[in-house]
This record gives structure tokens, sequence and C-alpha cells, in this order.
């Protein structure tokens, strides 16, 4: 199979009702807290990707067993104590920042000391945001250089509550420290920049003592120790991450409409939505419904016919930040100058994000400014692209790939894409819905 694939033609006029696969973040939450349930938990719709996998993996490693396949997954939960921990265990996160980093507080209670590695992307991102907060319950870490993978946490059964400040917007760090404050004893307060709250969501859902004061730019965390909780049955509404890839297409398509199915729509997730409508993009939730403390909402988009340029609320930034590539896009083709700031994060992903962003905005011919945590991007409401572009070499990023493949589908050229099977990681049927588009 080709690694690489060529994009040359336009998207346009297409009317469509599509489902992309389910929700990564909740999938691989899922799998996590229904491997200390105990009894056996059911998903329907469980992302079927590599990030995903590699949680089954990990757990199965653990002593839990699975049974997977495209239409069910069943985990028999053990119970919260019910990991079994051998000697010499490593640990695979591949290419999932998630799992490696949430799976470090599940596992911070082992006796014995557990590897984790992970591949090229994950060994390159920084696990010391993670190692010094759970360091503080009394474990210990060797880090690669510090910082990277691969990593040893030499664990222990007893450990002491802490007190965190968690400042970067980390769902994932606010996570593992909540799963870590589960193990332990005494009371665990963690005070984090809004992100991501699945992990709270899931917790209050199963009643697990957890504690949540919202404000506005922190939210207050209370954790104790949990002792069980009952398996969890859950049917996983879709990514938003992976929708934002064909609202942004439609968007910028001439002629069209689309309708993507049952689509996790939590505030703390959907900042794209807003983001997008302050642009002039029409965007339509239907059929809102609450499903166990999340909500989901099917999306219409259709063609914008004119964008205008975005001083993008930093306080939108976590609510939307695995979607800035494809918000760039838009960014290009609006109206004036848009600006995005305090995105540092943006460049602890999978790849340095923001630095990609500007290659590939440049390649296209569209004039960028960027700081290292701020990309200014002067719009072409009239943008064609009449060149051959080659993105190649960004550490197999997903959403690089992907967002390259809209790029080229909206504004013409002609594009080599390389690194295919990146879309594995999340989206394994991506490419197979663009080509169904044109239909
Ligand atoms: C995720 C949190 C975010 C996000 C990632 C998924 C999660 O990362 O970018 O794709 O599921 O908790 P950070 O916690 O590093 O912001």
């Amino acid at each position: 199979m080709p690694k690489k694939i060529i994009v040359k033609k336009k998207l346009e006029n297409f009317n469509k009702v599509i489902s992309v696969p389910g929700d990564k973040s909740l999938s691989i939450r899922w799998v996590l807290f229904s491997s200390l349930a105990k009894g056996v938990s059911t998903a329907k719709n469980l992302l079927f990707s590599d990030d995903v996998l590699a949680a089954i993996n990990t757990i199965k490693k653990l002593g839990i067993k699975v049974k997977f396949n495209t239409k069910e997954c069943k985990i028999y939960g053990k119970g919260f104590d019910g990991y079994k921990y051998k000697k010499n265990i490593i640990l695979n996160a591949k290419n999932s920042g998630t799992l490696g980093r949430l799976i470090l507080g599940l596992i911070i209670n082992s006796p014995y000391s557990i590897k984790l590695i992970g591949d090229n992307s994950l060994s390159k991102r920084d696990f010391k945001r993670i190692a010094d907060p759970l360091s503080k319950f009394g474990v210990k870490f060797k880090l690669k250089n510090k910082k990277f993978l691969p990593l040893t946490i030499f664990g222990s059964p007893t450990l002491k509550s802490i007190n965190y400040k968690e400042n970067l917007g980390s769902a994932q760090c606010k996570s593992s420290v909540i799963f870590a404050g589960m193990r332990s004893s005494g009371k665990t307060f963690i005070k984090a920049k809004k992100s991501r709250n699945h992990t709270e969501l899931l917790s209050k859902y199963l009643k697990l003592p957890i504690q949540v004061i919202r404000k506005k730019h922190y939210d207050y965390i209370k954790v104790s120790k949990v002792s069980e909780f009952k398996a969890l049955n859950y049917d996983i509404p879709s990514d938003i991450s992976s929708s934002a890839f064909f609202i942004v297409l439609t968007a910028l398509s001439k002629n069209s409409k689309l309708t993507i199915k049952n689509v996790n729509i939590n505030p703390s997730r959907s900042g794209i939505i807003t983001i997008l409508r302050k642009m002039g993009v029409n965007i339509i939730l239907k059929n809102k419904k609450k499903y166990k403390g999340e909500i989901n909402a099917d999306i219409k988009v259709k063609t914008s016919k004119s964008l205008k340029a975005i001083n993008c609320p930093t306080e939108l930034n976590s609510n939307a930040i695995d979607e800035f590539l494809v918000i760039f896009l838009v960014a290009a083709k609006a109206k004036g100058i848009s600006y995005f700031k305090n995105l540092e994060e943006l460049n602890q992903k999978e790849s340095p994000r923001l630095i990609w962003a500007e290659k590939i905005l440049n390649k296209m011919g569209v004039k960028t400014i960027t700081t290292k945590n701020s990309i200014k991007i002067f719009g072409n409401p009239n943008l064609i692209i009449n060149k051959k572009i080659i993105i190649a070499k960004f550490l197999k990023d997903h959403r690089i790939f992907m967002a390259s493949v809209i790029a080229a589908s909206c504004f013409g050229g002609k594009w080599t894409i390389h690194d295919k099977d990146s879309i594995n990681t999340s989206f394994p049927n991506f490419l197979k819905i663009v080509s169904e588009l044109k239909k």
C-alpha cells in the first residue's frame, strides 16, 4: 500500500449525512475506567483505532480480559485493585499522550517498577509535566533526559494525597492526578486550568468520591480514595475532533451541506463551533440529548458565503485545542487578519502543530506571522491554489495529514501528502468518508 496520497481535485456540490467514529478521549477513558470496575463493561461504537488498541493492550498487560470486535467491546474488570502487577512489565502507549499520561495515575500503586515506552512522536513529548505532580504522591520516576520516554515509574502501594495546581490546561495531567488521588488515602485537591472534563463527568456518573467546583478560569476538584465501582456500559458518541475536518470542508466548499450524526458536544470540547460561528460559519445543532453526563447532538453545516477574521478569545483555546489546524484553514479564507494567541500548548502535540500550521499555510501562499505561542493569518477570500505542494516528515501526526487533505480538497492545487497510515491513530476511515462525499 502506498504510504502517500495525491489530492488534486476540489470537493464541491455535496449534500450528505455522515457518521464519524467514536470519540477518542471517551473511548480511552471508558477502557481505563472499565478495567477497574467490578464486572463486565460493554461499549458500543468504541473507536477502533491504534490509540484505543494501545489502551486495550495496556490493560491486558495488567491482567484484564478484553473481548473486542468491530461492533462491541467487553472488558472484564476485577475491581479497583484488580490489576495484576508483575516484575518487568513494559507498557507501550504508542502514539497516545492520553494513554501514556493517564495510565501513570492508575499504576502508581504498583509494588514493582513499570517501564513506559511510546513511538517516535510520543518519545519527543513532555512527560515531566506528569511525573512531577505524581512524584508528590510519594513515588519515583526515571525519565530519559529528565523529561521524556522511555520512563520508569517506581510505584508504591501506600500513597499520600496531594495539593496540585494544574496550570497548562492539560486534561491529561488533570485526569492522571485524579486517578492517582483515587488510589491515595486522604483528600487530593486540584486547581486545574479549564480543560476537557470527561474524566470528572464519568467519575460523577459512576458515583465516585469526586467534587468539582467550576469557576471562570479554573476548576477546583476534590478527590478521595475509591474502593469499588460497578461496570460501565457506554454508547460512545462521535468525536467532534474528527467531525471538525468535515465541518471545515463543508464550510469552505462550494454549494455543499452536511449533517454529522450524534457528535459529543461537551462545552469543554466544542470550542470550534463557537469560533467558526464567530467567523460566519452557519452551524446548527439538532437532536440535542444528554447522555450519562455528556451532551450529544447532530451537527448541520453548509457552505459559508462570507467569512470574517477573528481575534480568537483565549478562553476558547483549550475547548478547541485539537481543531486549530482546520480553524486556521477557515482563517486563510476569511476577510482580514485573524489572530490566535496563548497557543504554546499546540507545539506540545503529536507534532509541533503551530510550526506545522505556519509551514502548510505558507506553502499554500498564505501570509502568516508566527511566534512561539501565536499566529496571525492574513486571510484571502479569493484564495485558490494552482501549484504542487508536498507535505512530509510531520512525525506521522494524524491531524497534520487530515488537515492537509482538507486544505487540498477546499483550495485546489496538486498535493502529495505522506504518511497516510497516520490516520489509524484516530480516524481510520477518514479517506473513505472523503471519497464518499465525491460520489
Ligand atoms: C486529551 C487532552 C488534550 C488533547 C488530546 C486528548 C485527553 O491533551 O490535545 O488530544 O483525552 O485528555 P492535553 O491534555 O495535553 O491538553
